[in-house]
């Protein structure tokens, strides 16, 4: 078994790129149905495999009656950080998350009625070796998902009416950006196996004996102009969301492959300016609602039944 990944994710802390994003695909108005697709009932046993700072665990905690959700992850921080969230909700009657190494769990076989995740499996070196991890520790009858995200399925983004003045120049930029770190950042670099990539896991769950397979499609989106969100939430993603792209291109701009696939220092520093204009820019017009902006991306759950 292939367990290099867990030398990436051990140590990880980037909380705030679960808290910021997570939220706009979870939402509170489509538990109903990512119950249905997870095929989860309010009183079952469920558990959440690298959840990271658990903010799927939260959604489904919140969604249960007298079921219980267990999360679990490799690294310390997220553990600590999610249960103190969990508290912070008023969730902990109904959810927990756990340090434990997916490849190797110390839960007993057929322990759980469900189990689920989000941008999980398709972090790991042996995918095979997750799936068939999460497939033990599930009943038989039991259900068995992954909710998968890609960098390859397009993303829609409308500028809408009034956008921000430089937006064509940080587009620019942005895609430039983009195909580099596509270039430089392979799944070799990333750990991940690239035989069952995440295209392939409708196909993955069939080959490890899961029976009544469904593959459902979903999309989610943001528009800083949408009441669905409160201002505050707005504001944090405006500060912490764009602020941690600006920090991890503070982080990219290190690595010495840029340079040499030809992106410069001087086209770092002219994207973190053209960050911090678009910051500011958010700011000023959140209370703009002449301004539609907004983008959608997609994702997809496929579930299948443990025989
Ligand atoms: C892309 S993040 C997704 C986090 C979370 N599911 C979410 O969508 O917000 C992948 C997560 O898998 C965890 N992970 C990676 N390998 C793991 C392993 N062997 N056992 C447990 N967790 C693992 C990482 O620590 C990280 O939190």
């Amino acid at each position: 078994m292939d367990t290099s990944s867990n030398e990436i994710w051990m140590n990880a802390s980037n909380y705030d790129d679960w808290e910021t994003s997570r939220p706009l695909l979870f939402r509170d108005d489509m538990r109903e149905m990512f119950f249905k697709w997870f095929r989860v009932t309010s009183s079952d046993q469920v558990l959440d495999c690298g959840c990271g700072t658990g903010v799927l665990t939260r959604f489904i905690a919140k969604g249960l009656y007298n079921g219980f959700i267990t999360g679990f992850d490799l690294s310390r921080h997220f553990v600590d950080y999610g249960n103190v969230k969990i508290k912070e909700e008023g969730l902990d009657d109904k959810a927990r998350i756990l340090r434990e190494d997916g490849y190797n769990l110390s839960f007993d076989d057929n322990s759980f009625d469900v189990i689920v995740n989000h941008a999980y499996l398709g972090v790991l070196s042996d995918n095979v070796a997750g799936l068939k991890e999460m497939i033990r520790v599930c009943k038989h009858g039991g259900h068995v998902s992954a909710s998968v995200s890609a960098r390859s399925f397009p993303k829609i983004n409308w500028d809408g009416d009034c956008p921000f003045p430089y937006r064509d120049q940080l587009n620019e930029l942005l895609e430039k950006q983009e195909r580099i770190y596509q270039k430089i950042t392979t799944f070799s670099v990333l750990k991940q196996d690239s035989s069952w990539n995440v295209m392939r896991f409708p196909k993955m769950f069939s080959m490890c004996g899961l029976k009544n397979i469904t593959f459902h499609p979903y999309a989610s989106g943001f528009s800083y102009s949408d009441s669905y969100w409160p201002d505050d939430f707005k504001k944090y993603l405006i500060k912490t969301g764009v602020g941690r792209e600006i920090e991890i291109l503070e982080q990219e701009r290190e690595n010495p492959l840029y340079a040499e696939n030809h992106f410069t220092n001087e086209e770092f520093n002219e994207l973190i300016h053209l960050y911090n204009l678009k910051q500011d820019h958010l700011i000023e017009n959140i209370n703009n609602h002449e301004n539609w902006d907004w983008n959608a991306s997609m994702h997809y759950i496929v579930t299948g039944t443990k025989p």
